[in-house]
């Protein structure tokens, strides 16, 4: 029988173990997607000290102690918890087994050596991708997600080679941006600090190098493919991505539809589903008790689950809130982030009692609640590679409001599933929100849409296929 195409994720997050934002669901969800179209692939991520305790009897597969730089380094073969795809975790104490998250202490503040954090995660992708693997698993390709991996093609160009390389762009704002001088003790050759190659603008960017020597660069959506080819949403990198136009394919990310699904969701008081609507109500009378809202069954909700940053406009989204709340309606918030915008929701939950509930925290059961509770769901992100909120949304009925960026462009249908705003401003976004309850107060127009929101196929299955073709030409050229 023919040998499965191989394919080695490698990525600083994957859900269950570890997660700050979407890339952790894409890490964890599109391994066993792939696996059931019949490849065998598997992950490389960081011992953090979630993962080494979220993962049951990991064993010793091979250990390093000629890094350059680095002490002895250990890599532990494991199962991931739900999938049980197989895991390999890079137990290294010194720079993983910390108190905080994967990119800051638990002050918020960066880690200053993450240089060669990431850097360790990108070498041994490499290692294990190219000739002097040792492991008897010679991955047909290396697929790197984001900054944290992006080293890991050029160690590939420079160490002798290996399988091609695939790089997944989930979101250009973040680019790995370290100083020169780091280039030659990271152990790349000093001709490498150019245009072509790991410079961006003076400095050295993880990112920039892994766009520059990867074989294939992909992004969670075909609309964010074509914005980042361009000023602004190219970040500075448009040039090189235009030039690489023919090896840049965007891809939409699918969701887990066994994890978010509101007929079988032990997150939620109450199962509904598209053909049996009526326990959403339900979810929303216990949402508003949770949450200290006013009891009130007509008041329209709008939900927001988010990382609180400049991307997702909660900015527009605070100049619209007392709009909301004089019109009647209640807004719930979920999110963690930037201080003053943690703040600035405190605020208007406590100008506002009964009527917006504020938690800054991160809750994956309280999220999977607000979805299922919201009757819209406001994402108003100033760019979106893909988003992956407003495909919950539509699932659990809560109409998104969207801006028509990235993915959100690509998975919200104006008018049919959700609403989409093209004017980038808080009044652009007020509109929106004008359409939404108006909509609102139209019974049976509501029912038709969540319907029709309901009704949509996010599962993995389309992506995995798209990713395995990718695959496949570029196994093919090897
Ligand atoms: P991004 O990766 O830019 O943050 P996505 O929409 O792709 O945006 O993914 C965000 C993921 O993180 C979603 O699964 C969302 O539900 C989750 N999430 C974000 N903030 C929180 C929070 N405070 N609590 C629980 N889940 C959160
Ligand atoms: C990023 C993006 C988000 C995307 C996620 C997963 O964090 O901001 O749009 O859905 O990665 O690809």
């Amino acid at each position: 029988m023919k040998r499965p195409l191989s394919i080695l994720f490698a990525s600083s997050e994957a859900r269950p173990l570890v997660k700050t934002g979407g890339l952790a669901d894409v890490s964890g969800a599109l391994p066993p997607a792939l696996r059931d179209i019949g490849l065998d692939c598997r992950l490389l991520v960081p011992g953090y000290r979630s993962v080494l305790s979220g993962v049951a009897n990991p064993r010793e597969v091979a250990r390093f102690s000629q890094l350059p730089g680095y002490g002895e380094v250990r890599l532990l073969e494991a199962a991931m918890p739900d999938s049980g795809i197989t895991v390999y975790v890079l137990d290294y104490p010194w720079h993983y087994l910390r108190e905080g998250g994967p990119y800051q202490d638990a002050t918020g503040k960066d880690y200053p050596d993450s240089a060669w954090r990431f850097a360790l995660l990108s070498r041994v992708a490499a290692l294990l991708a190219g000739p002097n693997s040792p492991l008897d698993w010679p991955p047909d390709i290396l697929h790197c997600h984001d900054w944290q991996t992006g080293l890991a093609p050029a160690y590939l160009r420079f160490n002798g080679g290996g399988a091609p390389s695939v790089m997944t762009i989930h979101n250009l704002a973040y680019q790995g941006i370290f100083p020169p001088d780091m280039v030659e003790p990271l152990g790349l050759p000093a001709s490498s600090f150019s245009v072509e190659g790991v410079e961006y603008y003076g400095n050295f960017s993880f990112l920039k190098a892994g766009l520059f020597y990867a074989d294939w660069i992909t992004t969670v959506s075909p609309s964010y493919a074509l914005e980042i080819q361009q000023d602004p949403m190219g970040m500075g990198m448009q040039g090189l991505l235009a030039q690489r136009n023919g090896q840049l394919t965007g891809i939409l990310n699918g969701i887990d539809t066994a994890d978010w699904n509101p007929s079988s969701d032990l997150h939620l008081p109450c199962e509904f589903s598209q053909k049996a609507p009526s326990g959403k109500k339900r979810c929303k009378q216990a949402l508003q008790k949770e949450l200290g809202l006013e009891p009130l069954a007509d008041a329209p909700l709008f939900g927001i689950i988010s990382r609180l940053t400049h991307q997702k406009g909660l900015d527009w989204t605070l100049l619209n809130a007392r709009q909301i709340v004089e019109q009647g309606g209640q807004i719930v918030l979920l999110g963690t982030g930037d201080p003053a915008l943690e703040t600035a929701f405190r605020d208007l939950a406590a100008s506002q009692p009964g009527k917006v509930a504020a938690v800054i925290g991160y809750d994956e059961g309280l999220s999977h609640r607000i979805e299922a509770a919201s009757d819209f769901f406001l994402m108003p992100s100033r760019f979106e590679p893909c988003g992956l909120n407003q495909m919950y949304s539509q699932r659990y009925g809560a109409l998104p409001i969207v801006h028509a960026t990235g993915g959100l462009k690509d998975t919200v249908q104006d008018g049919e599933t959700g609403f989409v705003f093209t004017e980038p401003s808080p009044f652009g976004l007020g509109q929106a929100i004008q359409r939404a309850f108006a909509l609102y107060a139209d019974k049976k127009a509501m029912r038709r849409m969540i319907s029709a929101a309901m009704a949509k196929d996010y599962s993995w299955e389309g992506s995995a296929q798209a990713y395995r073709a990718l695959y496949e030409i570029l196994a093919a050229g090897r």
